[in-house]
This record gives structure tokens, C-alpha cells and sequence, in this order.
């Protein structure tokens, strides 16, 4: 069986962040640092990243010896080297000699320098000094033992609004628009409150965005925000691919928010075709008081699924915390064998890593009391030190995991230009859009009955599953209808819901109805979607039981479907809300109504018994439980049953198993502490 490495090392990495530039003062530390290393079991390091001041000093003075001690290091260790790019911070001489590298806020405010991560994607000035130090290192490194990946730059976010970005939207727009500003001015509805141009150089970025009612305008805001930032990071990584061909280079993604959504200023569907590997920084709040470990899990598993689906290939878990971190609204530390639990998910979703930010505790500055492997006391009992090291052994207890996959006969379409629009659509409720939590109820169901799912996006091929959901895909454009089309006929089941279909790629309104393909499709025609206040209740019947409708119900006329639900209350008490329709060969199944967890509960699990979609082992449990596993070889599966709950569960299983660490064969109940995490290899027959 083909497996996808997507590195030269084939086992799982163990590391972290490792920030020498901070110690270079202290040679002591740095050397027990090596020793520390070995003793957690950690093998990669990505190092670097906010080095810019020590690498280059000055304008055009360099150092680089303290690197090269610690790759030889490294190297002489056994480690490898994720080396970054330091764009992310850049030395106060640079901002100095050249203001044009400071970012402009939406407001038309010039930014300081400090911080990071805060630099003009635009700035010829910057793009020229990064790629000069991406060129030296790769020129000087190229041939190093300890170099095994590029860690381009660090968790590329935000915009810049100054002359030079203006200039380059409006570069972009006119590519977009084939230099017809008659074209844009119909992508944009511009009579509308008389915003139609009548020269390229009026337009200018949304400012601020969220009071810009030009929504085609902000939608392209958007769009060229992540191609510039994309082609910010061509630039960068133009020298690395001239001089270290072989050598991949990914760029750490991350996620949104305390309820961890997807990162939505960015549409990684875009950048993830530019990186060989796709990486991300996950924080999960383990432990809040707003929702169960269990649910935060389901949340992390989503996303873990999404970016591993982007390629098709195992992510990098390229930063996490072995304890807290410093920036939630309670810094709160891991309970003892939360950080052997979270690791493990990360690796059964389709990590090939577990990697820190950071190594060593920082002694000052914003980050001096954020989690890391080595904290202030640099000892090795400490309890997080003991954690870490627990993780690297079963880790390198677990190399035949590395390159292996997930396959999956379920998809859910995750659309980043969708929620843009649907954030900025004034209409429905601003509070109650929750487009990305909306997908996650959708992937609750299957996260709960173990049964594998790709989070996909609209170009990936649907011919691979049995099942396609596209929840609440406001913005869908003609391809994406065309393509739901073929995959139905073809014999695809499809699942849409309320709120979709409404608009085409410029967030310009389908006219005429719904779209003929659609109304074919899914043998309905959305008439009008009510929307709720928190207080509202309907109900929707659906195979004699009733589940509470929230926030939107849609009215259906049919056009051919078959009726599986009935709205219960309201002037439209009787009329269909869920409904099935059979096209082609495929099906198509149109849920009208937001419904409370249960239904997507059950009615998924119809879905599942009728296709005999497979969980990846056959268990029962109850909430809490994930079991969750790779294929390593040809019918052989490492499945990890983790216990989320805060109380002890009963997982029964109905196989044969034989336990990954004490090779013993298990088969019916195996009882989970909380928190406790039983790693099994299954062979299916
Ligand atoms: C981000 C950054 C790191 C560090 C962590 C702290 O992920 O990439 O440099 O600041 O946050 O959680
Ligand atoms: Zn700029």
C-alpha cells in the first residue's frame, strides 16, 4: 500500500519551536538543552523564526555561526531542522530605513514598528530583503544534515491597506476583469447607493470592511488579500526552490477563535496548493467552562480533517501547547493525560507530527509564561517535561503511522469565500449565521459514530464518496452546480440545507428562482427562508419523532421530491422541511430547517445504515468516545480509542484487536479512564 510521506524523515517528528536567539548569552542552557532534547524523545525542531535581528544585525552584516553551531548540534543529535524564513518579525533598522514596510491600517493609520507579523505584503523593499536572507540560508544550509523542511515564515494573517497594496488591488481587479470596468461595475451592482466607477483609480479597499455595503467589492477584498499574501510567499519561497529543489516547504496554518473554527481571513484552499505540506498551530482551550472537552475535541477533529483533506496527504501538527498558553482568557494547564490525549488525536486525524511552541519557556517579553517542553526551573520532572517525554516515546513506538491515510467515503464541503459572503450578507441574523459551525454539526454526527470524513472544498473531486454534504452553501457558482450535478447523476448521494444556492461568485442574487439545476437536483424550490428570533420555536416531524427548528426554516414548493419531514407550527405548519429526490442515479436530500443535534444525529445514521458506511473499527460507547485510526498497510488499521469524557467509559468492542503496546489481544469491553487514550491494531477482514 502506497504511502504519502510527506517528508524525508519517515517517522512522526517530536519538537518544537526552538528559539537558540534567545540564548546565545547563556551557552550553558543551549547545552543542556541538547541533553533535555534527547531525553523527551525529540527529533525536530523548527528554528529560526523570529531571528532576523541576530541573523542580520544590520543592514548587509550578518551572522550566521551561532546557526550553523546549533544545525551541527542538532544534526549530531539526530534531530532535524525545520529551518524558517524569519519574515515574520523583522529588525527596528529595517522599519526604520524603510517606513514602506509598515503596514497601513484599514483606517489609513501608518503602524509602528513593533510587534510582528505586521509587515506590507506588497513593499518591493521587504520582498527584496526577504528573498536576499531566504537566499543566504538556503545557499549556506543547503547541503546541512539537520535540514529536512523550509518553515516559511510564521502564520501569515492580516492585510495592509497603503498606496502600494491599493495600486496592486487595482492591478488585480483589472486582470479580473478583463480591463473592463463595465465588467466590474456589474460584479459589483454599482448603480447601487451610485457606487459605479468610472475610473480604475476610485477604487480603493473596503474601509472599514464591516460597514462596506459594496459586497462584491469586499468579496474581492478578500480574494486578493489571500493572493497577495500567496504570492508575498512566491516570492519568499522563490530562492528556496532554486537552490533546495528537493526540499519541502510548508507554512504554518492555524484556526480561528476560542470555539476553533477554521481560519477564515485566508483561503487556505488556495494557499494549500502552493505548499508541499500542509501544517497548523493548534491551541484548543482543553478544560473551559463554556463546553465539554468532548465537543472542543469534535471542534479539533473538524479542523485536523479539513487542512489533512486539503492535500489528500498527512498534515504537521507544527505547533501546540504541552500546558497552556498566554493568550486565552484563562491560561489554564493540561490535566494530567490531556497532553498524551490531545497528541494522540492530532496523530489519528493525520498528523505525521507533534510539535511545541515552544521548547524552552522564554525569560522575558509577552511570552515568558506560555507552556513549553522546558519551563524556567529546566528540570526534567517537571510534570509537563514528563508529559512531553511520555508523548516522544509513544510516539517513536508508532513510525509505521507515518505517511499513512484516512480513507473516507463521507465528504463535507467547507467553503472559505462562502462565509465571507454570508458573513457580510445583511439579511437572515448577524448573530446566527454560524456558517463554520454549521458544517461542524453536520461532521458531529460521524465524529460521534467513528465513521471517517474528508472536510473537503468545492474543487475536490466528489467522485470518490458515496456521500457529498454541503451544508449552508450560500455562495455557489455555477461550476460547483454543475459539478453537484454530474456527481448526483452519476449515482452521488448529496446533502444541502437551508440558505443555499443563493448567490453566484460575485454575491450577485440567482434570478428567476432558484437555479433551474438545482430545482432539478434536489426536486425542491426554496420559496422564502423565515428567520427566528432566540426565542422562536418551531418543529419539524421527520420519521415520528420532532426536532426543534432554530434560527432559519426555509419554505419548499416540490418539484418532483419525495416528503420526509413536515414543518409543524407557523403559516407553514404542514408544509415539507426535509425532503429526498432521486436524479440520475444519485440521490438528493434537502434539509430546509436549522435542527436541533439530534435530528442530524439520526438522520445521518439512516444514512449510514442504508449505505453500510463503516466506522473505522466496529465499537460501541457512548458520548465522549472517539475511536479514530490510519491505515498502515493493506487492511491493517492503528485505531486510537480516546476517552473525552470526564468520566470513566465502557468502550465494547465487536473485533478482534490486539493492543498496540502490549501486543495482548483484546476484544469486548475495554474500560477508559478519563482521558485515557488505548492505542489498538486491527486487521480487517
Ligand atoms: C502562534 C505563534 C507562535 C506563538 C504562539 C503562542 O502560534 O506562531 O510564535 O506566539 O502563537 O501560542
Ligand atoms: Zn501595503
Amino acid at each position: 500500500m502506497e504511502k504519502k510521506y510527506v517528508t524525508k524523515a519517515h517517522y512522526l517528528l517530536h519538537g518544537g519551536d526552538y528559539n537558540p536567539d534567545q540564548w546565545l548569552d547563556y551557552p550553558e542552557i543551549l547545552e543542556q538543552d541538547l541533553e533535555l532534547m534527547e531525553e523527551a524523545s525529540a527529533n525536530a525542531f523548527s528554528v529560526g523564526i523570529f531571528a532576523w535581528s541576530t541573523l542580520e544585525p544590520e543592514e548587509g552584516t550578518y551572522q550566521f555561526e551561532w546557526l550553523d553551531k546549533i544545525l551541527d548540534d542538532l544534526a549530531a543529535k539526530g534531530s532535524k531542522v525545520l529551518l524558517a524564513t524569519p519574515s515574520g518579525a523583522r529588525p527596528a533598522w529595517l522599519s526604520q530605513k524603510y517606513p514602506e514596510v509598515l503596514r497601513v491600517n484599514e483606517r489609513r493609520q501608518k503602524m509602528l514598528h513593533g510587534g510582528r507579523h505586521n509587515h506590507c505584503f506588497t513593499s518591493p523593499v521587504y520582498r527584496e530583503k526577504t528573498q536576499k536572507m531566504n537566499r543566504l540560508l538556503a545557499e549556506r544550509y543547503k547541503d546541512h544534515p539537520a535540514l529536512l523542511m523550509w518553515h516559511v515564515s510564521n502564520e501569515y494573517s492580516g492585510d495592509c491597506h497603503c498606496d502600494l497594496c491599493q495600486e496592486a488591488f487595482r492591478d488585480w481587479l483589472k486582470e479580473r476583469y478583463h480591463h473592463h470596468l463595465a465588467e466590474l461595475n456589474h460584479a459589483w451592482w454599482g448603480p447601487f447607493w451610485s457606487h459605479t466607477f468610472s475610473d480604475w483609480s476610485q477604487i480603493e479597499s473596503p474601509s472599514p470592511i464591516g460597514e462596506s455595503a459594496v459586497h462584491g467589492l469586499n468579496l474581492d477584498w478578500h480574494r486578493f488579500v489571500t493572493h497577495q499574501t500567496i504570492d508575498f510567499y512566491r516570492n519568499e519561497i522563490a530562492p528556496l526552490r532554486e537552490v533546495t529543489p528537493d526540499v519541502p516547504v510548508t507554512t504554518n496554518f492555524m484556526a480561528d477563535g476560542n470555539d476553533l473554527k477554521p481560519f477564515q481571513s485566508l483561503d487556505y484552499s488556495k494557499f494549500a496548493k502552493e505548499v508541499d505540506v500542509i501544517s497548523w498551530d493548534a491551541y484548543p482551550a482543553w478544560h473551559n467552562d463554556w463546553e465539554s472537552t468532548a465537543e472542543l475535541a469534535m471542534k479539533v477533529g473538524f479542523i485536523d480533517d479539513l487542512y489533512r483533506s486539503l492535500k489528500n496527504q498527512p498534515f504537521l501538527l507544527l505547533e501546540s501547547t504541552p500546558s497552556g498558553v498566554n493568550w486565552h482568557p484563562v491560561n489554564k494547564a493540561k490535566r494530567p493525560g490531556m497532553h498524551q490525549l490531545s497528541a494522540m488525536q492530532m496523530v489519528a486525524h493525520g498528523a505525521d507530527s507533534i510539535m511545541y511552541f515552544q521548547w524552552r519557556k522564554s525569560r522575558g517579553s509577552s511570552e515568558k509564561f506560555h507552556g513549553a517542553v522546558v519551563d524556567h526551573d529546566g528540570d526534567k520532572e517537571n510534570r509537563v517535561f514528563q508529559d512531553v517525554k511520555q508523548v516522544g516515546e509513544t510516539l517513536a513506538g508508532l513510525a509505521e503511522v507515518a505517511g499513512s491515510l484516512r480513507p473516507a467515503k463521507v465528504a463535507l464541503v467547507y467553503d472559505w469565500e462562502n462565509n465571507w459572503a454570508l458573513n457580510h450578507a445583511q439579511g437572515y441574523s448577524r448573530e446566527t449565521k454560524r456558517y463554520p459551525q454549521t458544517v461542524q454539526e453536520h461532521y458531529r454526527p460521524f465524529w460521534e459514530q467513528d465513521i471517517p470524513v474528508d472536510v473537503i472544498t468545492k474543487e475536490h473531486d466528489f467522485s470518490k464518496y458515496e456521500v457529498v454534504i454541503l451544508p449552508m452553501l450560500y455562495l455557489m457558482d455555477e461550476a460547483t452546480i454543475d459539478r453537484i450535478t454530474d456527481y448526483v447523476e452519476q449515482g452521488g448521494t448529496v446533502v444541502t440545507t437551508y440558505i443555499s444556492g443563493i448567490v453566484d461568485e460575485h454575491d450577485l442574487a440567482y434570478l428567476g428562482g432558484w437555479p433551474a439545476a438545482l430545482q432539478e437536483v434536489f426536486g425542491v424550490s426554496p420559496l422564502e427562508t423565515d428567520t427566528y428570533y432566540p426565542n422562536d420555536r418551531n418543529a419539524v416531524t421527520y420519521q415520528d419523532k420532532t426536532y426543534e427548528v432554530n434560527d432559519y426554516a426555509t419554505i419548499l414548493s416540490l418539484t418532483g421530491a419525495e416528503v420526509l419531514g413536515n414543518y409543524e407550527a407557523d403559516f407553514y405548519a404542514g408544509t415539507r422541511a426535509v425532503t429526498r429526490h432521486s436524479y440520475g442515479k444519485g440521490q438528493a436530500y434537502f434539509i430546509g430547517a436549522r435542527l436541533e443535534a439530534d435530528f442530524q444525529r439520526d438522520f445521518y445514521a439512516a444514512l449510514i445504515e442504508e449505505r453500510a458506511i463503516e466506522s473505522v473499527l466496529p465499537v460501541t460507547h457512548g458520548r465522549g468516545v472517539s475511536v479514530q485510526g490510519r491505515q498502515v498497510d493493506e487492511g491493517t488499521y492503528i485505531v486510537f480509542l480516546m476517552n473525552f469524557a470526564e468520566e470513566k467509559q465502557t468502550v465494547v468492542i465487536e473485533a478482534e484487536v490486539t493492543d498496540y503496546q502490549t501486543k495482548e489481544s483484546i476484544s469486548g469491553e475495554v474500560s477508559l479512564q478519563p482521558y485515557e487514550v488505548k492505542i489498538v491494531s486491527h486487521v480487517k477482514k
